[in-house]
């Protein structure tokens, strides 16, 4: 029996061929501890400053401003309770968004629960942020805002680069989560502006289990757990070579691959939208219509529960509601709420998202089973 076409390439992604190839040889005979003076610690270490210059290349910043860290999740604790805690003497405000992910989000009310005021700013029916809301929102005593780049659920980008001019003209710190953009559109630290920026590794062909926190020169961030040094202090703990090395090479594919790679997504996602749209009659979009990550399709059937039509085409296509985080639950998402989706709109959602690997045959397939609903 084949397989389901895999379009859930927001929860998480295959690790590539070249990637593999480049971490096996750090899961056998080059073992070292990057610490160790010896040979075999030049070999680890040698590695990860060459991973580190890879992911640096990647988002057009300096190798000395890349901290590994063991998820998206670490880097974006790291970030919001980092900067916290640095700031926490004269400032006590922080800034997010509506359709954060949780490892933003809890971070951000974990700090609220020690007394941190936080703003959390709405989004429009396309689940954009306006930068006006983000302008009133700030404080003189704002030490951070944290907006993320694009929306794991339906796609949207933020204009980060709007928001950074409001926050860097109030000496404020930004941070965004780009978790999702890597591997999919073009990535500059600089275009956006920011002070922090996100990376996972599984959502862009490396494995999972590691990430990264890109922190431009003379942020303000302590460290969030405490050991013997590695990163700079920021996270420390023995480096896990073998990831890091894969997300090296996933960076540098990631870098030969796009912009190609872009229009090669989108192409794929808009033929999957064109068949849906003319074999289901009222289907919607959901998400920004073209502020949206290329691989991203997110749309409401009518008529019918995500889940249910999920269950029914099991066999041929796997796919999810929204996030895969919590896809459990039957509450209506959070990020479709702060969109104001009407509640039978955010029953029908599924979320299909196209990667690398997705074929032309696939997205005939998947359109064939998802419109026979
Ligand atoms: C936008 C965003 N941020 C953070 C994460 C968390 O990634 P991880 O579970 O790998 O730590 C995800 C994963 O879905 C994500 O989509």
């Amino acid at each position: 029996m084949s397989k389901p076409v895999y379009l859930d390439y927001n929860a998480t992604t295959p690790v590539a061929a070249e990637v593999l190839e480049a971490m096996l040889p750090y899961l056998t005979q080059h073992f070292g501890n990057p610490s160790s003076s010896h040979p075999y610690g030049g070999t680890a270490a040698e590695a990860v400053h060459k991973a580190r210059e890879s992911v640096a290349r990647l988002l057009g910043a300096a190798a000395d401003e890349i901290v590994f860290t063991g998820s998206a999740t670490e880097a974006n604790n790291l970030a919001l309770l980092g900067v916290a805690r640095a700031l926490a003497g004269a400032k006590r405000h922080l800034v997010v968004s509506a359709v954060e992910h949780p490892a933003v989000l809890e971070p951000a009310l974990h700090l609220q629960s020690e007394g941190w005021a936080l703003s959390v700013i709405p989004v429009d029916a396309y689940a954009r942020i306006d930068p006006a809301e983000v302008a009133a929102a700030l404080r003189p005593d704002t030490a951070l805002v944290s907006i993320m780049h694009a929306n794991n659920e339906v796609g949207t980008i933020q204009p980060v680069a709007e928001i950074a001019a409001i926050t860097k003209a109030r000496g404020i710190l930004l941070h965004t989560d780009a978790a999702q953009s890597a591997g999919k559109i073009p990535l500059n630290v600089d275009a956006l502006g920011v002070d922090l920026l996100t990376l996972a590794g599984h959502k862009f062909y490396a494995p999972k289990g590691v990430g990264a926190l890109y922190v431009r020169r003379g942020t303000a961030l302590r460290p969030i757990l405490f050991g013997a040094g590695q990163e700079r202090g920021l996270r420390p703990g023995t480096e896990n070579v073998p990831q890091v090395v894969g997300l090296g090479a996933a960076a540098r594919l990631a870098r030969e691959r796009l912009p190609a790679a872009t229009e090669k997504l989108r192409a794929l996602r808009d033929a999957l939208h064109e068949r849906l749209a003319a074999a289901v009659p009222g289907l919607l979009l959901n998400g920004h219509p073209s502020a949206r990550l290329p691989n991203t399709l997110h749309v409401s059937f009518p008529g019918i529960a995500g889940r249910e039509l999920l269950s029914r085409v099991a066999g041929q296509v796997a796919a999810s509601l929204g996030s895969a985080c919590h896809s459990d639950a039957d509450a209506v998402s959070g990020v479709l709420a702060a969109m104001g989706c009407n509640a039978g709109r955010a029953l029908g959602a599924v979320r299909l998202s196209v990667g690398w690997m997705t074929t032309p045959e696939e997205i005939d397939a998947a359109a064939a089973a998802l419109s026979e609903m």
